[in-house]
């Protein structure tokens, strides 16, 4: 019998982000995990519909359709918090929007949180800062992003086909893509947004290109200010190796760094992050956390040293949770 203090459901997790919030949870000193495999209210038996009731909050790792059914479902049998990690509430007025190094902690009381995609994560942790320093220009912002193929998700589709993505890489959803929205809403701005994918399976690294308004020194200390108090989000000294998509696979950090003027007056800023931890679950997490009150990192893999990017071994998550033992016994009062 779990002696963990808050229980969490989850729907979805037999998908990739589910999967791994899961395994995040299941090594959680605080909360126990328990899973659901309907594909609606009427495919559970009530001992099921019983147990999601009693869930202190509800994870929903779901497609955005399913989400939009399942929110009322899961309000009405009075399920008390309730995080979707879909896309389906990211724009809603009555849902917490949840990063929490950039929009704080859900309040006590609040019911709904929406967890951010993880372009949407990667590039709001590396523009909001400069957008509310007033050191950038709100125009003309164009965003690349390269991501992993578990950003997609599990369902096999022509882009994921083995043949086309091996030893390729190549442009998708251009100018349509799902995020685009999402990202606007919450950086105040509209942006210029294109997408890559990679032939690996985690991680993504995005560029943004901003026209600074105060020269490119005052774009490094905004950001450094920004998170000279983040654990999991750092500005690297430069824009090199150590932005590597390998040292962030498997963890909850966020990389940051920024790039010298172009000679077209335009400034490049990075962020890696791992899609499926910093980009979903272990951000889930991280807000599970401060909406429970316990210490906001309890449970995290240990912050990350920016490292060379030498080959090593991907961070796998079994060996960065066992990293999260640090973390257990934190008493860190942390607010972010
Ligand atoms: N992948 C990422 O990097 C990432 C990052 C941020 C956010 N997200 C979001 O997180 C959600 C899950 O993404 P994913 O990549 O894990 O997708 P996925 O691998 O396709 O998994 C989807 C999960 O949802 C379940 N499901 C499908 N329809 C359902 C329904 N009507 N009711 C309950 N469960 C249902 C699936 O169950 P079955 O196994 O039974 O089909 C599966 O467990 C998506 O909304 C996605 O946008 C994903």
């Amino acid at each position: 019998v779990s002696q963990a203090p808050f229980s969490i459901g989850i729907l979805g997790a037999s998908g990739y982000a589910g999967q791994v919030l899961e395994a995040l949870l299941l090594q959680h000193p605080a909360f126990s995990v328990q899973t659901f495999a309907g594909h609606a209210p009427s495919d559970l038996p009530q001992t099921s519909l019983d147990a999601l009731a009693a869930c202190d909050a509800v994870c929903l790792a779901t497609p955005g359709e399913a989400a939009l059914q399942w929110v009322p479902a899961l309000v009405e049998l009075g399920v008390g918090k309730i995080l979707d990690l879909s896309d389906a509430h990211r724009r809603h007025h009555a849902f917490h929007y949840a990063i929490p190094e950039l929009f704080g902690a859900p309040a006590q009381g609040q019911r709904l949180v929406a967890n951010p995609g993880c372009y949407p994560t990667a590039t709001l942790l590396a523009l909001v800062p400069l957008l509310r320093a007033g050191v950038i220009a709100a125009e003309h912002i164009a965003v690349l992003g390269a991501s992993g193929a578990s950003g997609a998700g599990k369902t096999p589709n022509d882009v994921l086909h083995f043949c086309h993505l091996a030893e390729n890489t190549f442009p998708y959803k251009v100018g349509e893509h799902r995020h685009i929205p999402e990202i606007e809403h919450h950086l105040g701005a509209p942006i210029s947004f294109v997408t890559q994918i990679l032939p690996i399976v985690r991680g993504m690294l995005v560029t943004a290109f901003v026209r600074p308004t105060k020269g490119r020194d005052a774009i490094a200390a905004a950001l450094q200010s920004a998170y000279a108090h983040t654990p999991y989000v750092s500005v690297l000294p430069a824009p090199d190796r150590a932005l590597g998509i390998r040292n962030v696979v498997g963890t909850h950090q966020a990389f940051l760094a920024i790039g010298p003027s172009e000679r077209s007056g335009l400034v490049p800023v990075f962020a890696s992050i791992d899609n499926l931890m910093r980009g979903a679950s272990s951000q889930a997490l991280h807000t599970l956390n401060l909406w429970f009150g316990l210490p906001a990192h309890l449970g995290l893999p240990a912050p990350q040293q920016p490292c060379d990017g030498a080959p090593r071994s991907y961070a796998t998550l079994t060996s960065v949770l066992a990293n999260a033992g640090a973390n257990l016994a934190s008493t860190s009062s942390e607010t972010h």
